[in-house]
């Protein structure tokens, strides 16, 4: 059978964009802002994406298109009979742990919308009542799993429509949709009166708040937003066609992840600002505080319908690449049909996630390792699973790859003469100094 690519350079970009921007750019990197000391952390931000990150990513496009095949099929086409076809194991089973938890949020996101459309939030309430509201929400049983089974038969719908006709052409109908809605948004919140503080917080670093857990806080998310070390960019690298430059579709995407994010950031923290509230919020953001500013605010109930709008858009361009991870294993190892894949997929996916959304309330007692389901699954894989992944990868590419394959393959056999000095400083990095950083992450991530 004839393997799918991606039909175009446009369609490669809003792929990989579309799993790179997520809840990841829309929550945690906002709230990261505000935690750890605003311009100063983007500052530091900027480094790990295009420095550390960014070379991560190429490692990843790397090993798919030489191989052209799903994660774990990679690992025995470069490397046969090794070991390292456990990491290719690895990699297809984590993209199925954080699908199923990752599809809980989005689960949010869609309640969130629903009410915002229904006008719920115009009411003018109260800052604790919207934590009270979330927090009865999350731990009711019926409503997050009804959102949960919703978005993810979103998600197995698009990628049961195949790699062109379903992921990619989503992304070129939503992800610039994403762009206008957060643009919109992010105009709206900076002509709030009292919102130059906030803009002011973003764009004027005080460089005397860098520190270590800055830098681990900044390195961490670089590696989240652009869903590094779990098989994702590696399948969808594999869809990318011979004649593709990859490191500057890479290039092009780690800037959109990025600009997304600095975007979202002005959609909400000159809000935060304009209303006094602090922006060190923490998780709580987007689901508490943002909910209580749209209600207080004119014209507050469309941007609240835009805004988890483009959240449950951002949230399904990635889980559909989280998803494709083992649809192509399950076809191209286990010779299943699309279909029969992403059945299979869902059925293990709404599972663990059910359990994941009852473990804030009916299994909230429930821990291992002293934590709830859902907690576990994010630290395991965020913490654990994605660094090591990465980590594994890195070392595969600068270390047991040959350097001629990985310069071959980053220049098309050398016909892309403009990448030949950038390709060797990008080995440079893979080889030197990306599996220092990542060891770094894992590191604070275990002390902090
Ligand atoms: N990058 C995604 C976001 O910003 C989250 C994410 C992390 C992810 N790892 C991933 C998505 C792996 C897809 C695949 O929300």
């Amino acid at each position: 059978m004839e393997r799918e690519n991606f039909g175009s350079r446009f369609g490669v970009l809003v792929a990989m964009a579309g799993s790179a921007i997520g809840l990841g750019n829309l929550w945690r990197f906002p709230y990261l802002v505000g935690s750890y000391g605003g311009a100063a952390f983007i500052f530091v931000y900027i480094f790990c994406v295009f420095l550390l990150c960014l070379p991560i990513f190429i490692s990843e496009v790397t090993i798919g298109r030489r191989s052209h095949s799903n994660a774990f099929g990679a690992f025995k086409k470069l490397a046969p009979g090794t070991k390292w076809k456990w990491l290719g194991a690895v990699s297809v089973v984590t993209p199925v742990i954080v699908v199923s938890y990752y599809s809980v949020v989005g689960g949010w996101s869609v309640e969130y919308f629903l009410k915002a459309v229904t006008l719920e939030f115009t009411t003018g309430m109260s800052r604790s009542e919207m934590g009270m509201m979330f927090g009865k929400f999350i731990s009711s049983v019926w409503s997050p799993l009804i959102g949960h089974t919703i978005f993810l038969l979103l998600t197995a719908f698009i990628v049961i429509s195949g790699v062109k006709s379903g992921i990619e052409k989503f992304g070129k109908i939503m992800m610039p949709l994403l762009f206008v809605l957060i643009i919109v948004i992010a105009v709206r919140a900076a002509t709030l009166p009292g919102a130059g503080e906030g803009l002011k917080y973003l764009f004027q670093p005080d460089f005397s708040k860098i520190d270590a857990s800055v830098c681990a806080a900044a390195l961490g998310q670089a590696f989240f937003s652009l869903s590094l070390g779990v098989g994702t960019i590696l399948t969808y690298g594999s869809y990318v066609k011979k004649d593709e430059n990859i490191i500057a579709s890479s290039t092009y995407t780690a800037s959109a992840d990025f600009i997304f994010a600095l975007l979202a950031s002005c959609a909400i923290m000159p809000a935060v600002f304009a209303f006094g509230l602090n922006p060190q919020e923490g998780p709580g953001l987007v689901f508490e505080t943002l909910p209580f500013i749209f209600s207080n605010m004119p014209l507050g109930w469309l941007v609240a319908i835009l805004f988890f709008l483009a959240l449950i858009v951002a949230a399904l361009t990635s889980s559909i690449s989280l998803y494709e991870v083992g649809v192509a294993y399950l076809v191209e190892e286990k010779k299943y049909s699309r279909r029969g894949a992403s059945i299979l997929i869902f059925v293990i996916a709404w599972v663990l996630g059910c359990l994941c959304s009852l473990s804030f309330g009916p299994l909230a007692d429930l821990k291992i390792f002293g934590q709830t389901i859902f907690n576990l699954f994010d630290k395991v894989s965020a913490n654990i699973l994605m660094p090591v992944g990465g980590l594994l990868l890195v070392i595969f590419v600068g270390w047991v790859m040959k350097r001629a394959d990985v310069i071959d393959e980053m220049t098309n056999g050398g016909r892309l003469k403009g990448n030949l000095w950038i390709s060797g400083f990008v080995y440079f990095l893979i080889r030197y100094i990306c599996p220092l950083a990542v060891v770094a992450v894992f590191l604070s991530a275990l002390i902090f």
